[in-house]
Formats: C-alpha cells, sequence, structure tokens
C-alpha cells in the first residue's frame, strides 16, 4: 500500500479541517490525535478515503512517505514542545515538522535550532482564516529553511487560498521565525482593524437615533471601497443577527473581549524594536479595559456620559467612512513598519509585496486595500512608511480631515476612540517638524547632563543651564 504523503496531529476543529482540505486535494493523509473521538469525527466527515486515522503516534509516522512531513496544529506553547519530542524517537534525519498553530516566534526559532541539532527540520507556518478557511482555503505564510519549505510548497499552496487573480494566499516569508512572526503582525493589524469598527458601532450607537438594522446599513455603504474586506463583511452580519427571542443578539453578548496572546506579542515587540504602533496597541488596551467588567461600572457611575442631542447621520455618513479608512491604512502603516524593522533585527528578507498579497485572500484581513498595498510595494519595495507611497497620497489626504472631525466629536460626545485617536495622533506627530522633542532633550540635559545635539552644530552637546 503507498505511504500517506502527510501526516496531521490534532483533531481539533482547525486540524480536521485542514485534513479535510488537503484530502479533497487528493492527497493521502495519516492523521493523528490523543483522544478517540475527534479522529473519528474527522475521519467520518471525510468523504474521500484519503484520511487513515491513528491512534499510536509511531504507526502514524511510520505510515508516511519519506521525507516525512507532519503538520502540527495543537495548542501552541508547551504542548509543541512535548510533541516535538515524542515525534523525535520516531523520526529520522531529514524530516520536517510543520508548526501551523499561533506560536510565538521566538520559541518557533529556538525549536529550529534544537531540532536542526536532531537533524530535524522545523518550519513555523503561520496559518489565518478561521475554521471556515482551514476547510475551503487558508491564507499561509510559512517560515524555515528554504530547502526544508520546497518540500512542502505544493502541499501548501494546493491547501491555500487563491485570491480572484489567481494569486496563491501562501507565501513563503523567511527563515526561522518569520512566518509565524508575520502571523503575529497580521494578527495585531487585525486586532486594530476590529477595534476600528467596534469604535464606529459605539459612535453609531451613542451619537445617533440609529437601530441595529439601520446601523448595518451604515456598514454597508462604509464598506463599498476600497475598505471591503471579510472583517467589514462579518460586521454587517453580526449586526443583523437575532437571538432566539427576536432580540439582536449583540445586545445580549457583554462587552468583554477576550485575546489569546498575538496582540500581546506584537505590542511587547514593537517597544522592543522601537516602532510606534499605537493604533494596533489600543486595540489590545481597549481588549484589557473592557475585562475590567465591574469596575467599569463603578467608573460609570461615578462619572455618568452626559446628555447629547443625537446627530444627524446624513451628514456624518461621508466623514465615517473616510475616517474608518484612513485608520485602516494607518493600521498597516504600523504593521509594516514592524515587519520592516524585524526584517533588520532578525535578518530577514520579508518581501512586503508578496506579505500583503499572502492576505488578499483566505486570511481574516482580506479585502481590497491589500491590492493598494500591493501596488505601494510595488512602485517601493524598501518604501519607509505605508503613508508615504504615493500610491496612498490622494486618499490619505481626501480621508484625514474626517478622521479629525470624527476624532474630535467623539472627544466631544465623550465617547471613547482609542483606536481612532491613537491613528490620528501617530499621523499628526509623523506630520509635525519640528517637534517638541526638543523640551524633553532640555529636560533631560538640565536635570541629568544626558546631552542633546543641534541644528547648527554637528556632535553633541551639554549646557551648563544659568538656574
Ligand atoms: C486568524 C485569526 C486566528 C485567531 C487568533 C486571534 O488569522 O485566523 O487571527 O488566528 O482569531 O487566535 O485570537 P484572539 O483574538 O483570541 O487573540
Amino acid at each position: 500500500m503507498s505511504k500517506n504523503q502527510l501526516g496531521i496531529i490534532g483533531m481539533a476543529v482547525m486540524g480536521k479541517n485542514l485534513a479535510l482540505n488537503f484530502a479533497d486535494k487528493g492527497y493521502k493523509l495519516a492523521v493523528y490525535n490523543r483522544s478517540e473521538e475527534p479522529l473519528r469525527k474527522a475521519i467520518e466527515e471525510d468523504s474521500t478515503g484519503n484520511l487513515e486515522g491513528f491512534s499510536s503516534l509511531k504507526d502514524f509516522v511510520e505510515s508516511l512517505e519519506k521525507p516525512r512531513r507532519v503538520l502540527l496544529m495543537i495548542k501552541s506553547g508547551d504542548p509543541v514542545d512535548e510533541m516535538c519530542n515524542e515525534l523525535l524517537k520516531y523520526l529520522d534525519k531529514g524530516d520536517i515538522i510543520m508548526d501551523a498553530g499561533n506560536s510565538y516566534y521566538k520559541d518557533t526559532i529556538r525549536r529550529t535550532k534544537e531540532l536542526l541539532e536532531k537533524d530535524i527540520n522545523f518550519l513555523g507556518v503561520g496559518v489565518s482564516g478561521g475554521e471556515e478557511g482551514a476547510r475551503r482555503g487558508p491564507a499561509i505564510m510559512p517560515g524555515g529553511d528554504q530547502d526544508a519549505y520546497a518540500h512542502v510548497k505544493e502541499l501548501l499552496e494546493a491547501v491555500s487560498a487563491k485570491n480572484e487573480d489567481g494569486g496563491v494566499c501562501c507565501k513563503y516569508a523567511g527563515t526561522d521565525g518569520a512566518g509565524h512572526y508575520v502571523k503575529m503582525v497580521h494578527n495585531s493589524i487585525e486586532y486594530g482593524d476590529m477595534q476600528i469598527i467596534a469604535e464606529t458601532y459605539l459612535i453609531l450607537r451613542e451619537a445617533f437615533e440609529i437601530d441595529n438594522e439601520l446601523m448595518a446599513k451604515e456598514f454597508e455603504y462604509y464598506k463599498d471601497g476600497i475598505q471591503s474586506g471579510y472583517l467589514l463583511d462579518i460586521a454587517v452580519n453580526v449586526l443583523r443577527e437575532k437571538d432566539e427571542d427576536g432580540s439582536y443578539l449583540l445586545e445580549n453578548i457583554k462587552d468583554k473581549a477576550k485575546h489569546k496572546g498575538t496582540g500581546k506579542w506584537a505590542a511587547l515587540e514593537a517597544i522592543d524594536l522601537g516602532v510606534e504602533t499605537s493604533e494596533l496597541v489600543a486595540g489590545l488596551n481597549a481588549r484589557v479595559v473592557s475585562s475590567m467588567f465591574d469596575e467599569r461600572k463603578e467608573f460609570n457611575s461615578l462619572y455618568p456620559r452626559g446628555d447629547y442631542e443625537k446627530l444627524d447621520i446624513a451628514e456624518w455618513r461621508d466623514d465615517i467612512k473616510k475616517a474608518m479608512l484612513l485608520s485602516k491604512i494607518i493600521a498597516y502603516a504600523q504593521g509594516f513598519a514592524l515587519l520592516k524593522e524585524a526584517a533588520k533585527e532578525y535578518n530577514w528578507d520579508l518581501n512586503y509585496k508578496s506579505i500583503a498579497e499572502g492576505f488578499t485572500a483566505g486570511c481574516i484581513l482580506q479585502g481590497r486595500l491589500l491590492k493598494v498595498i500591493m501596488k505601494a510595494y510595488e512602485e517601493d519595495k524598501e518604501l519607509s512608511n505605508l503613508l508615504l507611497s504615493p500610491v496612498l497620497e490622494d486618499i490619505v489626504k481626501d480621508c484625514y480631515p474626517s478622521l479629525r472631525k470624527v476624532v474630535s466629536k467623539a472627544i466631544e460626545l465623550e465617547i471613547p476612540i482609542p483606536a481612532f485617536s491613537s491613528g490620528l495622533s501617530y499621523f499628526d506627530s509623523l506630520r509635525t517638524y519640528p517637534g517638541s522633542a526638543n523640551m524633553i532633550q532640555g529636560l533631560r540635559d538640565y536635570f541629568g547632563a544626558h546631552t542633546f545635539e543641534r541644528y547648527d552644530r554637528e556632535g553633541t552637546f551639554h549646557h551648563k543651564w544659568s538656574k
């Protein structure tokens, strides 16, 4: 009997859906899960006969053709190390382990080194698109040794999403942790973009006389254009969804958001590398604040919001749409600036156009703006900041007065808009030349002789302050 071409470990929903996707594409697969039930379900759902289930890891590994290709779809963190250690008992020189979870890129770098010492290739593979993406075609962000990648490229490309131009959304990012790094930044942009959607919802809910159906119509208007994409599409559906009793489900969901780590890692990373990603971090912090549920109730009763006259939606529609668009662009500008710095720091030869293309279908960020971003990097592959691209210049100029208007109004109406306002501050800070850091430098030199540079002379100076 011919050997299996790929082995997948972990038959929870994502693993199962990815396995079914591979099976549909004609690949013969070994699937393994510690407990029986998920394994049984996967085999049951497969209509191709291409899945072979194993409850013994040894038999699973032995059923694979060489070099063996094993894909892990398990919880990130310790379980990945534990599984790699178990696999080492059965794998041979040159075999390949792919970790397709949301693993921390530093763990991926470490695992790559540790496993290479044992002649096993380790690839960190970012996968985006949720359950549906895994089943129908996710965006895939592989990283690791290029020769090892050559052994899995065809497989991963076969199951990945394809965009409307036929572009394959499986883009090799770079060595060791690059794939997981790109996925981490993808998720961080996702946090920023989702926060913009949430803040828009809050503005609509608080500043206008509007029900969910009308809000959904507004969102349909906002998503008509280059900001159209998956997250706005599903926002419309979330707004319209009804609960069993006919009320809007959204109103019954607690405003208490969770997170699983990728946004936090990206925020820590941005601080480490000295990259300003305040809009993305605002997405993370807003979730943190949302979780301070009881405290917020206390704040609300001590400092209630004032009463304001409702605004006329027709007067604000276009400004909100433009504010959303520019904030979305700023989220990408910050995310890609982080990637650019990481490329220097970790010696990765990142191709930003290719990364943007990889996001055009299958993933949570998929949307039309990605094509514009691709064009920006096509014109200048070392672009220092997306907002400086001639491709985006007219859009940015057209949108920023609206972002300012929306931010000012929301502040006046006591509506918290941390992502919108951080994005605007980022943009304003970059445009302000000269800025205010001369005062910081003066203060630092005054109290600590930290020295400063001057416009009129080269060098560093300490001033003998007269008082
Ligand atoms: C994706 C998603 C997916 C998941 C993340 C974010 O690209 O398919 O990003 O990976 O939603 O884990 O989760 P949190 O919002 O819980 O951090």
